[in-house]
């Protein structure tokens, strides 16, 4: 709901209201909902703005940075008018979130250059969140160059702490929360891809609540909070001006990335609104809302080295288990025996498929799995036919060595030509192989950004541009397929992405320790709903460290259940394991995929953490707790739950795990449950010894209400 009294609009959510006067462009208010209705003329000269620009005597980090065409980039946008919208209006080439709600449109014009800033916030009916973004035009009739565009910018008064999550290929999305003072701090990518190394959400956090902020896309993006001796906070996102400089001709325009905000009193709220905004606002298609499959890839079971009959044994298992999806992971196309050769051949391999791709998706069909598939349409290798009959198609630049991150290229995107091609190829894969799911990996990040005739300042974001062109046209292409989008694990795990996949390889790691850790951090900001999580073997692959089945399992209830290992090494027993807990998570899986997901404890300090999440109508319930340290002769390991009725009773109990027999059963308060600290005296009574092992000790708790 969009209110206006004169110049001030009201912008109404649920449990928040945004106020900006719009002639001056100043926010005079944001935080938890105002009810009063007004009463704003006091407020008016507020020192916080909606948007900064060069050439005024405001020093703060800029939103606006526009280059005249006679070089100077000074610039006076003043007032020119605003509209309310009913219509959310799409922007050009990227993608952006969706539903009913109203549109606030303000245009700032600067007289000298005649170029127009229109700035956008939607509210949606049902939603916290508030998307932002902002476009040039240029009015003139000379070229122009934007320098810097961002997406939103929010003025707060006071100190804030920065939130980011950041991390590393298969350590992604770790919370460091920093204290900036006085100054200024980025978050950024210049990698060409969101990046496993900082995610574009980030918080900031106060003594008047928490705000979040996250960017749809997937490119180069920079968040910046400057902290001002005059007591200004300013939060500045978008797309990173690093390298950028965006030629505009007489009448053209160009739009920024749509970024999202929310206020909520805590961080639980504002992952819980971040989380609904995602599920209802940015995911889309036939999968939305549907239970995702239980599925089985070879990666880990295999890596390259498969044939027919290894992939068929692994199916056999897994459907004996349960398993309802078969994932053929990368290998299975030209001669691609390792990662050198190969990317780009998108034909089948009839040696290793045991005669071409729909002849081995048949004969896992026929098992009654369904068949999913991975591809890297975004890369080449230059020992691969592809390069060999066109190597202009790789990204390079002209008389210099590229870089060649896992011995592959990336395509020139940008290039409109190798765009139509991908979709073709791509396109052609999952026709002819029937699949029902896509894995969509991309392995490196850009290094040697170049492409004919493209001006080096426009270069990412063309390849962006270029990106979503693609993925939007296949994947309407294929609209009863599921998307699952990887970049060699989490690197490019952002809400751009969401638009088209549904949901995300989270991290190549896949060691219960570790991934407990890179699943609360992303929780922060990203449902439970679009998190793939995998059972692998021990010790894991990536770390050495070994974990009971069960706890593997557990921590993998905390994202969207696969099982990726060689299924049909499994020994009876694990067999019959695998399947109790594939038969659980189905009976389970709704309110596991789809109910409201809270942290518990906190993976980033303490021995305690874990998950929950509570069904809409808060009458059941699932909890993962975890201690990550057995202290000899230390504290009792005990942990409060969240999100339940607290005035509702609950039975508890805790599933019976082949390492833990003690079934607890007992009935409690949701007040008490929440409040007080269970103490969980034989969460370490499984101590078998496991070899080389930092291991993680984990129950699963399900709580069912009783009593209202
Ligand atoms: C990186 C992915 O994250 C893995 O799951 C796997 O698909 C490999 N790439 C294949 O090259």
């Amino acid at each position: 709901m969009i209110r206006r009294k004169g110049p001030v609009f009201c912008l109404e959510t649920p449990n928040t209201t945004l106020v900006i006067k719009a002639d001056t462009a100043e926010y005079l208010y944001y935080g938890k909902k105002l009810v009063s209705g007004g009463g704003f003329e006091p407020f008016f000269g507020s020192p916080r703005k909606i948007f900064s620009q060069y050439g005024g005597d405001d020093y703060t980090e800029y939103s606006v940075l526009l280059e005249n065409a006679d070089g100077g980039m000074s610039t006076a946008f003043a007032f020119s008018k605003c509209k309310i919208l009913t219509e959310k209006p799409e922007i050009a080439g990227l993608p952006s979130s969706y539903g009913t709600g109203k549109t606030l449109e303000l245009k700032y014009v600067d007289l000298p250059t005649k170029a127009a800033l229109y700035l956008y916030y939607t509210v949606f009916d049902d939603s916290d969140v508030i998307a932002v973004s902002s476009k040039l035009v240029n009015g003139s009739k000379k070229e122009m160059h934007v320098r810097r565009l961002a997406s939103v910018q929010l003025d707060l008064m006071g100190d804030y702490s920065f939130v980011t999550f950041e991390g590393t290929w298969a350590r992604e999305r770790q919370k460091i929360s920093r204290e900036i003072g006085k100054g200024v701090f980025y978050n950024d990518s210049k990698k060409g891809g969101s990046s496993h190394d900082r995610n574009p959400f980030v918080i900031a956090e106060g003594e008047d609540g928490v705000y979040g902020f996250n960017l749809i896309y997937s490119g180069n993006h920079k968040e910046l909070l400057e902290q001002t001796q005059s007591g200004r906070a300013r939060i500045v996102c978008g797309i990173n001006d690093f390298m950028f400089r965006w030629a505009l001709a007489p009448g053209e325009e160009f739009a920024s990335p749509e970024a999202v905000m929310c206020y909520a009193p805590s961080e639980d709220a504002l992952s819980l609104a971040m989380h609904a905004f995602i599920s209802e606002h940015i995911v889309r298609g036939k999968w939305k809302k549907r239970e995702r499959p239980v599925l089985v890839n070879n990666w880990e079971g295999t890596y390259f080295d498969f044939n027919e009959e290894k992939i068929l044994n692994i199916a056999r298992a897994a459907k004996e288990t349960g398993v309802e999806l078969f994932v053929l992971d990368d290998g299975w196309f030209g001669n691609r025996c390792d990662d050198r050769r190969a990317l780009g051949d998108w034909f089948d391999n009839e040696e290793k498929t045991g005669g071409g791709l729909k002849h081995l998706a048949d004969k896992i069909r026929e098992m009654g799995l369904d068949f999913g598939i991975w591809v890297e349409p975004e890369m080449i290798n230059e020992d691969s036919e592809l390069y060999r009959s066109h190597p202009n198609f790789a990204m390079k630049v002209p008389g210099r060595e590229p870089t060649r991150m896992r011995n592959q290229l990336c395509l020139n995107l940008a290039d409109e030509k190798v765009q139509n091609y991908v979709v073709r190829v791509i396109s052609d894969v999952i026709a002819r192989s029937g699949a029902s799911y896509v894995k969509w990996d991309y392995n490196r990040m850009l290094t040697d950004p170049f492409g004919k005739n493209i001006p080096q300042g426009e270069y990412f974001h063309r390849y962006m541009l270029g990106y979503y062109r693609i993925v939007s046209r296949i994947t309407k292409k294929f609209p009863s397929v599921l998307f699952e989008g990887c970049s060699g694990g989490g690197g490019r795990f952002d809400l751009g992405n969401f638009c088209y996949f549904q949901q995300y390889w989270t991290s190549d790691d896949t060691d219960a320790r570790e991934r407990l850790k890179i699943q609360a951090g992303s929780s922060y900001g990203y449902p439970q709903t679009v998190m793939g999580a995998h059972v692998s073997a021990c010790p894991n692959h990536q770390t050495g460290d070994s974990n009971p089945l069960e706890t593997r399992f557990n921590i993998a209830c905390g994202g969207l259940l696969g099982y990726e290992l060689d299924m049909s090494k499994l020994t009876e027993d694990e067999m019959k394991t695998v399947a109790a807990q594939i038969a659980f998570y189905k009976e389970n899986r709704k309110l596991l995929q789809f109910g409201d997901h809270y942290r518990l404890g906190d993976a980033f300090g303490g021995n305690m953490a874990g998950f929950m999440t509570v069904s809409k109508d808060k009458n059941t319930a699932i909890a993962v707790v975890s201690a990550s340290e057995y202290i000899i002769c230390g504290p009792v390991p005990s942990i409060s739950f969240k999100g339940l009725n607290p005035s509702a009773v609950y039975e508890v109990t805790t599933r019976e795990q082949v390492n833990y027999k003690n079934v607890l059963s007992f009935t409690a308060g949701g007040d008490l449950l929440m409040n007080a600290k269970l103490p969980l005296h034989d969460l370490y009574s499984d101590t078998q010894s496991w070899e080389n092992s930092r291991r993680l000790y984990t129950r699963m708790f399900i709580f069912k209400k009783v009593k209202s």
